[in-house]
């Protein structure tokens, strides 16, 4: 038997050992590939991306968000508690490149679809503090925003329908996000030529001293569940029902 000594004091043999225990590694993994057909085992339900899905994912590129996120779920017991069963292979087959990443500063997103609902995902996108606080995850307000085009052919849209249906002219508009990176000057100045007065935002607050523009009024949601004291609160301290 060889002792250890003998081994770490001679580099030639020490380099001859280690090629000799690397290639058995080696090839115990490798040579079994050889005998099947394919390595990568075929799971039901994985089918190419819809176009709205692939659209999702261009924009989880764009953005960048594989600097923070991995998808791909490592088959040991912490991960597959908290995240579900490890990724397989085949589960990326249609991901071109691939988004396993390998930095996590946020969690793992393979199996996040389900967790929450739409409107969790919608408020954690635009303002991410408004759902987890103490969240490091930075907002990305700019998804909610609308082609210039668009913008203007729904603010038209609307005040052909309110003409149309209650015959008067479109006065006060509501934006359909409405939070404060969500509205900019252009759609005010459309809101404008529209002939609207009043435009409401939606990110909770209250009309201070010196805040004069019209078009972006603070709104606050009253719902038929809302007790009276709680609304004569609201009406007294708005500043405590304020979101952010
Ligand atoms: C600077 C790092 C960072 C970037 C960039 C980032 N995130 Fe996050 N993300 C986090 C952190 C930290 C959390 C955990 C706290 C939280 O839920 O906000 C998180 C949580 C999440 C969650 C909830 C996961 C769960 O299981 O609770 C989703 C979904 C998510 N991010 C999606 C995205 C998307 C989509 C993008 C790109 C548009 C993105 N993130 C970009 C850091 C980041």
């Amino acid at each position: 038997m060889i002792s250890h000594e003998k081994i770490e004091k001679n580099v030639i043999l020490m380099l001859v050992l280690i090629l000799i225990t690397v290639s058995v590694g080696g090839l115990v993994e490798i040579v079994p590939l050889y005998t099947i057909e394919s390595p990568i085992e075929p799971v039901r339900g994985v089918r190419p991306y819809s176009p709205l899905e692939l659209v999702g994912r261009n924009i989880y590129v764009r953005e960048g968000c594989y600097t923070c996120h991995s998808q791909m779920i490592r088959p040991f017991r912490d991960e597959v508690e908290r995240y579900g069963h490890y990724s397989l292979a085949a589960e990326s087959i249609y991901d071109h490149p691939f988004q396993w990443g390998s930095k996590r500063t946020g969690p793992d997103l393979a199996r996040v679809g389900n967790k929450y609902s739409d409107d969790w995902h919608r408020d954690h996108l635009s303002q991410p503090k408004s759902v987890v606080p103490g969240t490091v995850m930075p907002a990305y307000p700019w998804l909610a925003r609308t082609e210039l085009d668009r913008q203007r052919h729904e603010i038209e849209g609307c005040g052909r329908r309110i003409a149309d249906e209650l015959g008067i002219r479109m006065r006060y508009f509501a934006y359909p996000v409405g939070l404060p990176e969500s509205f900019d000057f252009v759609a005010k100045r459309m809101l404008s030529e529209a002939g609207v007065r009043l435009a409401f935002s939606l990110y909770g607050g209250y009309r201070r001293r010196g805040h004069r523009d019209p078009y972006d009024v603070p709104r606050a949601s009253v719902s038929i569940s809302m007790s009276d004291a709680d609304f004569r609160a609201m009406l007294i301290a708005p500043g405590l029902f304020a979101r952010w």
